[in-house]
């Protein structure tokens, strides 16, 4: 089954709307330069207010726009939150759900992240799940367990029918912007997990689709070497997504393996 690999620039609290336009007019630069890789997904996940900045900014280009986080419910007293609705009106196709710093510094549940995955189905927008180990579970040789549950939780509300509706990535806690990248051993066996796990809880066929991406300290220097590992499909990628010209060698690693 080969599976086009995805690369998505997380970024996170970053880039005003001014830094997303500026973003924009320098990869479209780069591209005109030199065309973009063919045979990667490209995407970025801009803050909420820098979303129309980044979608005017890079219109035209082959880059796909995804949110940040989303709430489950659809409209409603919830001050605060934005729906699935809202971000597809406002561009978006994909949502990441349950990144490690909704859970560990805003305290998101599993039975919330698996609302938030229906939440974005039910609209039309592909959930890029997130699963990951701290370090303390790594040591105690719990990291099967860990992203075991928090898979067949993310799911527990949703059947995705396709493998293109449905986005893993995992991202080891201890790995994330810390420069410390797992090792390439310890990916594919997370990943190949994951997809076991995946082949359990879903319909036949769907785990050899879906594309389970890496995400913790992924460069320009780092990707070639995690891309050619058989089940890494693509990187979530922080820090080195907000230098247009590093997220573009990202990009060119992605599309050669
Ligand atoms: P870094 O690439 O900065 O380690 O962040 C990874 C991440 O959290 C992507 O979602």
């Amino acid at each position: 089954m080969s599976r086009t690999p995805l690369v998505l620039g997380n970024w996170k609290l970053n880039l005003t709307r001014a830094g997303a336009r500026t973003w924009c007019a320098s990869f479209r630069a780069l591209a005109e330069a030199e065309p973009l890789p063919r045979g990667v997904a490209i995407g970025v996940a801009p803050t909420f207010t820098s979303l129309d900045a980044a979608r005017e900014g890079c219109a035209g280009l082959p880059v796909l726009l995804g949110a940040q986080n989303l709430h489950w419910e659809p409209s409603g007293a919830f001050t605060g939150e934005i729906s699935a609705e809202m971000l597809r009106e406002a561009g978006v196709t994909h949502a990441i759900v349950g990144h490690s710093e909704r859970r560990h510094v805003f305290g998101e549940s599993d039975e919330r992240i698996g609302r938030k995955v229906a939440a974005a189905r039910e609209a039309g927008l592909v959930p890029i799940l997130c699963v990951g180990e701290t370090e303390d579970e790594r040591e105690a040789g719990r990291t099967e367990e860990v992203i075991e549950a928090q898979l067949r939780r993310g799911l527990a509300r949703t059947a995705p029918r396709s493998g293109a509706e449905l986005v893993l990535a995992y991202e080891p806690v201890w790995a994330i912007g810390t420069g410390k990248v797992a090792l390439p051993g310890q990916v594919e066996e997370a990943h190949g997990f994951l997809r076991s796990v995946l082949a359990a809880a879903t319909a036949p066929g769907l785990a050899s689709e879906v594309r389970i991406l890496y995400g913790g300290s992924v460069n320009a220097g780092n990707a070639a070497g995690l891309i050619r590992l058989p089940e890494v499909d693509g990187f979530l990628v922080g820090g080195a997504s907000l230098d247009p010209a590093g997220f573009r060698r990202i990009l060119e690693a992605a599309a050669a393996g």
